[in-house]
């Protein structure tokens, strides 16, 4: 469809069939704090149904201690058994080497290494100091490369701690000049963990991320906590983002997070995004469909505005009285 053209000159507001590269993380980041455990072939099925959607990268799962993550203890055989769609990425987390050796044995296509860039956070979600990461993950970034096998770095709370406050963007892009520069990462996310990311924020970071390294992959990763995800992925669109992680349903958390809630929602960003004239690539009939089936499989219902509300041109049925209430209007004209 034709997006309105507004009057002013700031792009944001007019896709023009800009792409935009949606990254679903629904089975890792989401699945991640369910209490059930998902059957793995319930998980294979839904990665191969959001494959066939269209999506840039699929965060598929993650390779952790069991005892950690129970949800994703089946790592290996998802990762394994799925059907790959080429021009489809398919991505799992690692926390350490013996993450990134069962993840390339396993086919992963990218290692998503994680650190935190608060150091509280860093503590509380992976028992290290920051150092201890960037020691930790530079010996998998190695791993990777001779496995060949390319490398992103996740940097946690890079728009707020929970436990520290801000985060001055500095300490993010000092982060992020280790990660790009000394190991060559092929990207970087800058994740909004707790959802204490706010769209003037969002915008001074992204810009400067873009300014240096123009040529790095940048991924932005909202979670919609306080109800700003939409604003935000705008706010990074103008400041020159064109990569986000999202999730299926809006499900999703950090464990190691209080009061973490769920990923701003792939169906609701690719339906604003496509409204707006931008090109994402989805089938959202085909997204919409994938959600519906996780009431079913987390035993609860999900944030997902749009399975409840439809999109914007869902049209519903007139009241089935509609012939009468026509009636009765058009008869006080005649008896006015
Ligand atoms: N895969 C499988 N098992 C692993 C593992 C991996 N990548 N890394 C560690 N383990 C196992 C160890 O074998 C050990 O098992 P054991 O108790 O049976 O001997 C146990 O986990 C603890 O290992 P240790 O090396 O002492 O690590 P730790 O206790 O300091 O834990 C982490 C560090 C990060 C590996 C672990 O806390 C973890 O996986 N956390 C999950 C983090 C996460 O996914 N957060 C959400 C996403 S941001
Ligand atoms: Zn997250």
């Amino acid at each position: 469809m034709n997006a309105p053209q507004t009057t002013t000159s700031a792009s944001v507001w007019s896709g023009r069939g800009r792409r935009i590269h949606m990254q679903e993380v629904g089975t890792r980041d989401g699945l991640q704090v369910e209490p059930v455990f998902v059957p793995t072939e319930d998980k294979i099925a839904l990665v191969n149904a959001l494959s066939a959607t269209g999506l840039a990268k699929i965060e598929v799962t993650a390779f952790v201690s069991p005892k950690a993550i129970p949800a994703l203890r089946d790592a290996e055989i998802v990762l394994n058994e799925i059907e790959r769609r080429p021009g489809v990425v398919y991505s799992a987390l690692v926390p350490n080497v013996r993450g990134a050796e069962r993840a390339i044995e396993s086919r992963a296509d990218e290692l998503n290494l994680v650190m935190s860039a608060s150091e509280s956070h860093n503590l509380a979600n992976l028992r290290m100091t920051r150092e201890q990461s960037w020691a930790a993950l530079s010996a998998v970034a190695a791993t990777g490369r001779q496995g060949g096998v390319a490398v992103n770095v996740s940097l946690s709370c890079s728009f707020g701690c929970p436990m520290e406050g801000e985060v001055e963007p500095q300490t993010v892009l000092d982060w992020c000049a280790r990660y790009v520069e000394q190991i060559g990462a092929r990207g970087v996310t800058l994740c909004d963990t707790t959802g204490m990311a706010y769209p003037t924020q969002v915008h001074v970071l992204t810009r400067a991320f873009r300014a240096r390294w123009p040529d790095t992959e940048l991924t932005l990763h909202f979670h919609n906590t306080r109800g700003l995800g939409l604003a935000n992925v705008l706010a990074a669109i103008d400041a020159g983002a064109d990569r986000f992680d999202a999730s299926l349903g809006g499900i999703g958390g950090c464990p190691y997070a209080p009061g973490a809630t769920g990923n701003v929602c792939t169906e609701e960003i690719v339906h604003a995004l496509d409204l707006m004239g931008y090109d994402t690539g989805i089938d959202l009939a085909g997204v919409i469909d994938a959600a519906r089936r996780l009431p079913g499989l987390i035993g609860h219902d999900i944030p997902s505005q749009i399975i409840k509300a439809g999109r914007r041109l869902d049209l519903h049925a007139c009241p089935a009285d509609f012939e009468q209430i026509r009636q009765r209007a058009l008869e006080r004209d005649t008896a006015a």
